[in-house]
């Protein structure tokens, strides 16, 4: 709290990420006091608009779902009255000095702080960093910068990317976002790990027999084929928010809870794995698909979308982590658009139990016995043990169970979105769940030489029906590490 003022300028303003995402992470921040007393909110895009009509955008995406309180009109009031808005364009210089004045005119003489959160594509970072941290930095508090993925194509275009930000910016200023790591069940992770003594002590090559990574969207790139034909699912998703689910599975215990302690674990995760290769993936692409009487669009009948795009819109990988920890361990990922559900969950598979008195009761598939631990990220967050047990009765027939915690029957409060924690760590300056750029650098490295080998040599991507479970050929990938994927299980 106290008496400097915060500016927080949200640069792409009119784009969709900030009108569905960032504007009501912020509104519900401040609706839960989250926010310091004096702050105001700018919005600085090209369209030209005045701050009534910046208000007027996003009124309609703002709501009171915390907690629905009688005061939710007059705080949503209150709320746009602290927004305004600057047009103008990414690399003017002169546009983010008038920005500048507009936000001293605000501050009226108060120490200050100022976020600026990167809403816009990525070949416009560089332009909008260099004016905003010469022209609207800033001069008596700090001055951070948010930035969202895409970080670059591969590491050549990453690294370039960061050490452009890096002539205007300190590391300490950079907040790379990957929004995953705002997500309840992610943090979560930790919490339950390093918590509970039931856990910890299982969480080795010992005793776990396979972890996987899942993700899962029942919809397409409906709308973003343009953006998206230029990454495809594993950029999109894979080298970023499912692996850094998986550097904070695997990580050794961090010395605490600081930032850079923890990230110098997830670094040595990322260190300690072997760069993937065409072996270890299998790529998949949806086709148009009729269901239930409604014709689904293919990947490629998207006219923003070459028609004959080899963009993978499904991937599945295995991945090893070489340590004394996790030897032999197969790390299986999978992601994919237009599938069958909507779905993000961890999913760990335990090893059978030596010498199982019970073994008879499960015929010859024992690994129907096998427990399993999964974190359902969404939708439905819950976190469950499916553990046997005995079918009560005079015989004894024994059955799966899920020992289940299932969030919305646990805890009344909604889950804030995964936008608001981010925002506020950024806000306090908290680094925990940012990505540091050795970290990313590693995560690049991990992925490059596939994705150019992908690339360079076209692999045709494994057709899927539109609202399927994805190409066959995720089965046989995860059938050569002697698994089988516990969510079509
Ligand atoms: C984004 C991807 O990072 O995450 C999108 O670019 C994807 O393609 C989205 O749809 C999924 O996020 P969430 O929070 O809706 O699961």
């Amino acid at each position: 709290k106290g008496d400097s003022t915060l500016s927080i300028t949200v640069v792409g303003a009119s784009g969709d990420l900030a009108k569905k995402k960032i504007f009501p992470a912020l509104f519900a921040l401040y609706y839960e006091d989250w926010l310091p007393e004096n702050f105001v909110v700018f919005g600085y895009s090209r369209t030209k608009m005045n701050d009534e009509e910046l208000r007027n955008m996003i009124s309609g995406t703002l709501t009171c779902r915390i907690d629905r309180r009688a005061n939710c009109d007059e705080k949503m009031s209150e709320f746009l009255k602290r927004c305004f808005y600057q047009s103008g364009q990414y690399n003017s210089e002169e546009h983010f000095s008038e920005l500048d004045c507009k936000i001293k005119e605000k501050e009226g003489g108060r120490p200050s702080n100022r976020l600026f959160y990167l809403s816009i594509p990525p070949n416009i970072f560089v332009d909008v960093v260099r004016c905003a941290s010469t022209q609207a930095s800033s001069t008596s508090g700090w001055t951070r910068v948010i930035v969202e993925k895409p970080f670059g194509r591969d590491s050549k275009s990453s690294n370039e990317l960061t050490r452009c930000l890096k002539k205007y910016l300190t590391e300490d200023q950079i907040f790379r976002i990957d929004h995953y790591l705002g997500k309840e069940l992610v943090e979560n992770l930790s919490v339950l790990r390093f918590s509970n003594l039931v856990f910890e002590p299982l969480w080795s090559r010992n005793y776990i027999r396979n972890v996987q990574f899942i993700f899962s969207e029942d919809f397409g790139t409906e709308g973003r084929g343009g953006y998206f034909d230029n990454y495809g699912i594993i950029r999109d998703i894979m080298q970023n928010h499912l692996l850094q689910i998986l550097t904070l599975f695997a990580m050794e215990t961090p010395v605490s809870l600081d930032a850079e302690d923890i990230r110098n674990e997830k670094v040595k995760v990322l260190r300690s794995m072997k760069p993937l290769q065409l072996e270890d993936v299998i790529v998949g692409q949806y086709k148009g698909h009729n269901k239930g009487g409604k014709s689904y669009q293919g990947y490629t009948d998207d006219p923003t979308v070459p028609k004959n795009s080899v963009t993978p819109t499904f991937a599945a990988a295995a991945l090893f982590i070489n340590n004394a920890r996790w030897d032999g361990v197969p790390f299986l990922m999978k992601a994919g658009k237009a599938l069958h559900t909507k779905r993000a969950e961890i999913r760990v598979q335990f090893r059978h139990v030596p010498g199982n008195l019970y073994k008879r009761n499960f015929g010859t598939d024992l690994d129907k016995a096998t427990n399993e631990l999964v974190l359902r990220v969404q939708p439905d967050e819950a976190v469950y043990l499916k553990i046997n047990n005995k079918v009560p009765g005079l015989g004894m027939r024994l059955d799966r169970s899920d020992l289940n915690l299932l969030y919305k029957t646990r805890y009344t409060r909604e889950i804030p979105d995964a936008y608001e924690r981010l925002l506020l760590d950024a806000i306090e300056g908290e680094r925990r769940l940012f990505i540091r750029s050795d970290e990313l650098d590693a995560a690049w490295s991990l992925f490059t030489p596939l994705l150019k080998e992908l690339e360079d040599r076209k692999i045709a991507p494994e057709l899927y029906p539109y609202g399927s479970r994805g190409p066959v050929g995720a089965h046989y990938l995860a059938a050569k590490h002697n698994v089988r994927w516990g969510d079509l299980a």
